[in-house]
């Protein structure tokens, strides 16, 4: 029996005494005046009046109560051919030496600090290390280009950038120093120091007086001995800013807090994962998402649990088994990961037989996040498996679970398709466009009501304005989600699609808004359109229609070539831009809108109607020819 309903019915009636409850798992300088204040912030904020330290939780209590010698990160890179283990003493070392050095650069709280690397521990020790400080940390994905790391440097206004010499990528190495001196240089509010981990399978020049040796600075200080005390920080404060894709190109600065946060992720370890401290376990995701941040590094670190680090693919370093072989030589228990994952692995192993290689004795559940969860991949990993396949529904804003199966507090039946049901601190709605609530199974935009629990963001850096415009003014009293679905006559919430033009390519966040401002930049477009079509492993892959300018001779297909070129240097190879095409008209409404919805149903082969605004039909005959033609 699942205590699920019980559970969310305890939140329900006392909110606030069921998050002060969970607040007692979290160590506090200070503890908080109120649980929860309804004047502060836009909405409100949680545990006003505290003062707390993320690293503090993270490891030095863990430290001081028994499990110095525990592993907290296995850093396991197939891809390299290496596997480093730090206990949380260890650990706790490499933070304080980080933060002692990034001390003496003269970092103090609230200074932001960019962390612009691949998949390495030195990545998690330097987040750890800005908490420390009570500095601010922006992670951002070394598969961006130079451009989209400069909007964010001029967003944050960093003093530092911590970054390294390259990342590795299947067949190639990506040289990280070029784009971040690009970066630099291309933005208007320069930091004042970088560090550069220096990798051995491709160095890079450090320029004098800016860049240093991260390497050499932290042995030094390390050998020293240096450490530096947790700064208290209000639990309202930032613990980090992480960019997002909204709209337009103009990325979204989510902010996390500090005390909400940790809250939010230690309950939802046992809760939601199912995961005791001194438990393996695994989020194959990547430090730059909100994954990562929230299940390779805080939450299991919080829980006292050891966390996977790995810097590979599911497929390719070496083969589709890889998974298999960390899961059996690390003893994971869960393991989290996106369902774009599952279906590359499946497109190379599809009777799973590189399962049966490895010991997964000790495997229990794989939680699948990050884009709808398609049945026939959970059917997939079930068979093959044998564990419960859980999906879950967050986003970036939220950094936690909105909906899940709670496998802590007993397992509900899994229904396909459906992440299952709302976590305890939201309270969901869906309401049609007017703002209306609609009975159970019709199909509308999915709101929370006001306010979010802990661990969600209070508002965007910089940009309470656009905080609000974007996410609460259009249902006033809730949050818009921009995700489309429903909820069954169960309470089992169904995510459909977004009501926004951002798309989910392998499992990232795309805003196809974005790609439309960098491909009307090139001199020879003279409008365009980008649409995310279904794509059978990625879920969904980036097409760009092109109206190319009035006497526009050129060749077709180099006009595209240099497209597809331009938003991979400005967006960088992430966006998986690689399909365009050139059409002599695009369908609007009679108001002028690009119909690009009904171009993606088109696209995808499904059933469409005509817009009763269009303005030509005969448009849509010629989207769908040329569509044809490319396949
Ligand atoms: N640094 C530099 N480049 C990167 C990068 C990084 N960190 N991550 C991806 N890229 C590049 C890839 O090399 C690829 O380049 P290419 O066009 O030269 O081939 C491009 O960006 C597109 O990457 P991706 O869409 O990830 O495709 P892929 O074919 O390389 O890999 C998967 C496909 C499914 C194996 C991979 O996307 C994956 O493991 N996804 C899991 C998703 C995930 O972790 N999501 C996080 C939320 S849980
Ligand atoms: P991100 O902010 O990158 O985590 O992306 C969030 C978006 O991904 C959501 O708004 C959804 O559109 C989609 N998404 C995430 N998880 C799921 C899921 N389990 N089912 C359906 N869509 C999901």
């Amino acid at each position: 029996m699942s205590s699920y309903a019980e559970v969310y019915g305890s939140w329900k009636s006392d909110p606030e005494g069921f998050w002060a409850q969970a607040a007692k798992e979290i160590d506090w300088v200070t503890p908080p005046q109120k649980t929860f204040d309804a004047h502060a912030g836009v909405y409100g904020r949680w545990y006003t009046g505290g003062t707390c330290n993320t690293c503090y939780n993270a490891l030095d209590r863990h430290v001081e109560n028994g499990r110095a010698d525990q592993p907290a990160i296995i850093y396991d890179s197939p891809i390299t051919g290496n596997q480093k283990t730090y206990t949380y003493a260890e650990l706790l070392t490499e933070v304080n030496a980080l933060a002692s050095v990034m001390q003496d650069k003269g970092i103090t709280k609230g200074d932001r600090v960019i962390i612009y690397m691949p998949m390495v521990a030195e990545a998690a020790v330097s987040m750890l290390a800005c908490a420390r400080l009570g500095a601010v940390h922006s992670v951002v994905f070394g598969g961006f280009a130079a451009a989209e790391l400069a909007t964010r440097i001029d967003d944050c206004a960093p003093k530092m950038i911590i970054s390294a010499s390259c990342g590795i990528e299947p067949g190639r190495i990506v040289a990280y120093k070029p784009l971040l001196d690009e970066a630099i240089e291309l933005s208007a509010s320069k930091p004042e120091t970088t560090l550069i981990l220096q990798r051995e399978q491709q160095t890079c020049d450090l320029i004098e007086g800016r860049d240093f040796d991260y390497a050499s600075l932290t042995a030094a200080a390390r050998e020293a001995g240096a450490t530096v005390d947790c700064v208290p920080v209000e639990a309202t404060d930032p613990l980090y800013i992480l960019y997002t894709s909204g709209t337009t190109g103009q990325p979204k600065g989510v902010v996390r807090d500090n005390g909400g946060h940790m809250v939010a992720l230690k309950w939802s370890m046992k809760a939601i994962y199912d995961i005791d401290p001194g438990m393996v376990y695994w989020a194959a995701s990547d430090v730059g998402w909100v994954v990562g941040h929230s299940y390779i590094v805080y939450a299991p670190l919080l829980h006292g649990c050891t966390s996977i680090l790995f810097e590979g693919k599911p497929v390719g370093t070496p083969d589709a088994g890889t998974f298999w072989r960390v899961i059996s030589e690390h003893g994971v228990e869960a393991l989290f990961t996106a369902p774009t994952a599952f279906r590359a692995i499946k497109g190379q192993d599809p009777k799973g037989e590189f399962i049966g290689k490895y010991d997964l004795s000790k495997f229990r559940i794989l939680f699948l996040a990050g884009e709808r969860a398609d049945p026939d991949t959970i059917h997939w990993a079930e068979d093959k498996l044998g564990v419960p396949v859980i999906d879950h529904w967050w986003q970036t804003e939220t950094g936690w679970t909105i909906a899940g199966n709670p496998m802590g507090l007993g397992q509900l039946p899994v229904k396909y398709g459906s992440p299952t049901v709302p976590m305890p601190g939201y309270d969901m709605q869906v309401l049609n466009d007017e703002g209306e609530p609609l009975p159970a199974g019709e199909l509308g935009n999915i709101v929370v009501k006001l306010p979010l629990p802990p661990g969600c963001f209070p508002t965007l850096w910089n940009a309470e304005e656009r905080f609000k415009d974007a996410y609460l003014a259009e249902f006033p009293g809730y949050y818009k989600t921009a995700d489309a679905g429903y909820i069954d006559e169960d309470g089992y919430l169904f995510i459909m699609a977004r009501t926004d033009d951002i798309i989910n390519v392998a499992g990232h966040r795309l805003s196809t808004g974005g790609m439309e401002e960098v491909v009307a930049g090139h001199k020879d477009v003279a409008e365009c359109a980008v649409i995310g079509v279904a794509d059978e492993m990625k879920g969904q892959i980036p097409c760009g229609f092109l109206i190319l300018n009035a006497g526009c001779n050129r060749e077709h297909d180099e006009i595209k070539k240099e497209v597809i070129a331009l938003v991979r240097e400005k967006i960088g190879p992430v966006a998986a831009f690689k399909s365009a095409m050139v059409v002599q008209r695009l369908p609007k409404t009679r108001s002028g809108k690009i119909l690009r919805g009904t171009m993606q149903k088109i696209a995808d082969g499904m059933e469409w109607k005509m817009p009763a605004t269009i303005d030509d039909p005969a448009i849509l005959d010629e989207i769908s020819e040329v569509l044809k033609q490319q396949k």
